[in-house]
């Protein structure tokens, strides 16, 4: 294989909505077909998902309990290093603020750092929300008064975590991961999931690359991505790879895995996931 990417539409999102995937991996495959870098094809694929309003990142974010959208992006590329953004609120792709992070001496920069820092780079403002994120919100906080919540944290199946990814190889052989998401809800004030942090919902490296989707916690707990990337390094093809990362957990928490490498790719999760990947 050439070039490869990835993309998936989260750890629970349905296989019905496949062409969200399949038209971010189109648009990464149309970078790479081009001669175009890895980290700009991973990046590219999880901006046209912050933009696909169906997926729990970037516009159409989970709106938490005070009424906002707190969103966490990262892009990790094998040779460049990382960058990551958490708590940012009212822009349109935390994806790209992330990679313009990386371009920084820093890795993380978070809530109003990250918003002065997204402006700055002229990242203007944007409500995230849609009618449907708010909707959500409004059951959400009805099921809340009514004495439905989950049995937090041990019920985690209720949860709305799905996280948009992805990963890429370009035609000189780099690697790169990218992930985007609004979080859970319902969630304590402050709370950042996994996609923040480097190692667990992303991971790339000079062997491939690695996303995770869903429970951040969970995937926190297992440093999950770069987990699956060591598997990968010990021989393991992807799929491999991603089948023994998901079979580190119980069937009723919802994570899923997506992995590239020189040999090929690989999807698995728990639950259902929306994905789609192109090879050349
Ligand atoms: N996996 C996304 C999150 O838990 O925030």
């Amino acid at each position: 294989m050439k070039w490869g990417v990835v993309a998936h539409g989260g750890a629970g999102s349905p296989s019905s909505l496949s062409d969200g995937p399949a038209a971010a991996a189109a648009a990464a495959g149309r970078l790479l077909g081009g001669g175009g870098g890895a980290v700009d094809a991973a990046t590219e694929a999880n901006r046209v998902l912050e933009d696909d309003e169906r997926f729990n990142a970037g516009t159409g974010s989970v709106i938490r309990m005070d009424g906002v959208a707190y969103m966490d992006a990262a892009v990790m590329d094998s040779e460049e290093g990382c960058g990551a953004v958490a708590y940012l609120t009212r822009t349109r792709n935390p994806v790209l603020v992330a990679r313009r992070v990386m371009e920084t001496p820093h890795i993380l920069l978070v809530a109003d750092g990250a918003l002065d820092f997204a402006r700055k780079c002229g990242f203007g403002d944007y409500d995230p929300q849609t009618e449907r994120s708010r909707s959500r919100l409004e059951k959400g906080l009805l099921d809340f008064k009514n004495g439905k919540r989950p049995e937090w944290p041990r019920n985690w199946k209720h949860y709305e975590v799905d996280t948009v990814g992805a990963v890429a190889m370009d035609a000189r052989g780099r690697f790169a991961a990218a992930g985007s998401t609004g979080g859970t809800f319902p969630a304590l004030r402050g709370r950042v999931g996994d996609i923040a942090m480097i190692g667990c919902g992303i991971y790339a490296g000079r062997n491939g690359a690695v996303a995770a989707t869903g429970i951040g916690e969970e995937i926190i707990r297992k440093v999950l991505s770069l987990t699956v990337y060591r598997f990968m390094e010990e021989g393991m093809s992807p799929q491999e790879a991603v089948d023994r990362g998901i079979s580190l957990y119980d069937r009723s928490v919802s994570v899923g895995i997506i992995a590239i490498n020189r040999d090929g790719t690989g999807i698995a999760s728990t639950t259902e996931m929306a994905a789609a990947a192109l090879t050349d």
